[in-house]
């Protein structure tokens, strides 16, 4: 018998999965998390968040000592549960093309306990064209299914869920009108689209925010080659001048999404997509400018570089991707002596963030953390901060 009260979400002990699954059950569905990691899913079931998300910890005890959330590596779960939200990563191989081959064999996986009533709701971010592949894969047993990607910015997902709109699309009718009531239950807001408008909707947002953050990296290091700072021009440039108002901040672009799902939307593209190519180069290069714009007045073998921030974004501890790592990475291929030290990010290399300053001669801030704030950094240091964190 389908519950229709009954959630499973694949990939559920993961960043998407985890909080959509908590804020589904914080509205009274009762919630299977499905994943193929043991560790995450003895973490929630413990009542432990497996990574930084704001709030979830909290939510996450509640909602385990109501009983209404569980985490399990068992896909049989999904076979009563009348939604089946679709979660796992959707990686890209070689930073070209998309590996497409995990995600849709799990629908042969899926497919074994689909019956015609479930309502399967892909949420992960995929390549043009993947739901009619999945499609194909289910339709025998199942035509039910919709296409909502998740748009939260990770570590803000209870914040940000309610008040986002959430775009539904779906190969028939029920799956469109169930999927809707399945988000307004949780969003103030969801709007229709095409399958195919959706998928693009998805990578279009993360591309269109990756190109962007490689304009502001790429007058960042136009300024340093002048002399000047970008913080500084950056400000000027917005004063009272509303159509400069939204140029970011220069940083590491960095995480598990912005570039991949570029690169996806390039591959889909033929590889023709140049302002992908060159947001690519500029902020994946960061680093590298970095150090080579040091080395050109310093002997680095002879300094201690310390990073202040592994993480790929502030007040968050995943690393993935993080551009930090990379420029470690570098520093310690060309046998420099590096410090690190991140404030929610655990490594046993890290150091606390006032002895990294005492014991380092430059310091590079790798992530904006608040705690970097008000670090006093003596005139005898060098200080790069790209994110211009620190207050002067
Ligand atoms: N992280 C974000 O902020 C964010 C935002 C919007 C969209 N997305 C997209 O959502 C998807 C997931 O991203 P994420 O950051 O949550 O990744 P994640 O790695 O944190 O989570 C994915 C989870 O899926 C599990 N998994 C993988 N294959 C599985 C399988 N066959 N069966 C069961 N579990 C399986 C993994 O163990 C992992 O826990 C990606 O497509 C990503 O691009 C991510």
């Amino acid at each position: 018998m389908i519950n229709s009260n009954k959630v499973s979400i694949v990939g559920g002990a993961g960043h998407v999965g985890a909080p959509l699954g908590l804020v589904l059950s914080s509205k009274g569905y009762n919630v299977a998390l499905i994943d193929k990691n043991q560790k995450n899913i003895k973490k929630i079931n413990q009542g432990e968040m497996p990574f930084v998300e704001e709030g979830c910890k909290k939510l996450l005890k509640r909602m385990i000592y109501k009983k209404k959330i569980f985490a399990t590596n068992q896909l049989n779960e999904v076979k009563n549960s009348k939604f089946i939200i679709i979660c796992i990563g959707t990686p890209v191989k070689n930073k070209r093309d998309p590996n497409l081959k995990n995600f849709l064999n799990f629908f042969y996986d899926l497919k074994k306990y689909l019956k015609k009533n479930h309502i399967i709701i892909v949420r992960s971010s995929i390549y043009p064209g993947t739901c009619d592949k999945v499609f194909g894969i289910i339709k025998n047993k199942c035509k039910n299914l919709s296409y909502c990607p998740e748009r939260i910015a990770q570590g803000q997902s209870l914040k940000e869920l309610p008040n986002i709109s959430q775009i539904i699309s779906a190969t028939n009718n029920k799956a469109k009108l169930e999927s809707r009531i399945i988000f307004k239950k949780i969003c103030k807001k969801v709007i229709n689209a095409e399958i195919a408008e959706a998928e693009l909707i998805k990578l279009f947002s993360n591309a269109y925010r990756y190109i962007n953050f490689s304009i502001s990296n790429q007058f960042y290091m136009m300024c340093q080659n002048q002399g000047l700072n970008f913080n500084k021009v950056r400000n000027l440039m917005r004063d009272n001048y509303a159509r400069n108002e939204n140029i970011p901040k220069a940083g590491f672009t960095a995480g598990p999404c912005l570039m991949k799902d570029t690169m996806q939307l390039s591959s889909f593209y033929n590889h023709s997509f140049k302002l992908c190519r060159s947001a690519m180069i500029i902020n994946e290069d960061l680093p590298l400018y970095i150090i080579k714009k040091l080395s050109e007045k310093n002997n680095l073998r002879k300094k201690t570089v310390g990073v202040l921030g592994l993480s790929f974004k502030a007040e968050n501890d995943d690393i993935r991707d993080s551009l930090s790592i990379k420029l470690l990475k570098h520093l310690k291929s060309k046998k420099i002596k590096t410090l690190q030290s991140d404030e929610y990010y655990k490594d046993k290399q890290n150091i606390n963030k006032n002895i990294l300053i005492k014991r380092s001669d430059i310091i590079i801030i790798g992530t904006p953390h608040k705690a970097y704030k008000k670090l006093k950094i003596g005139s005898n240091k060098i200080l790069i901060d790209v994110w211009g964190v620190i207050k002067k």
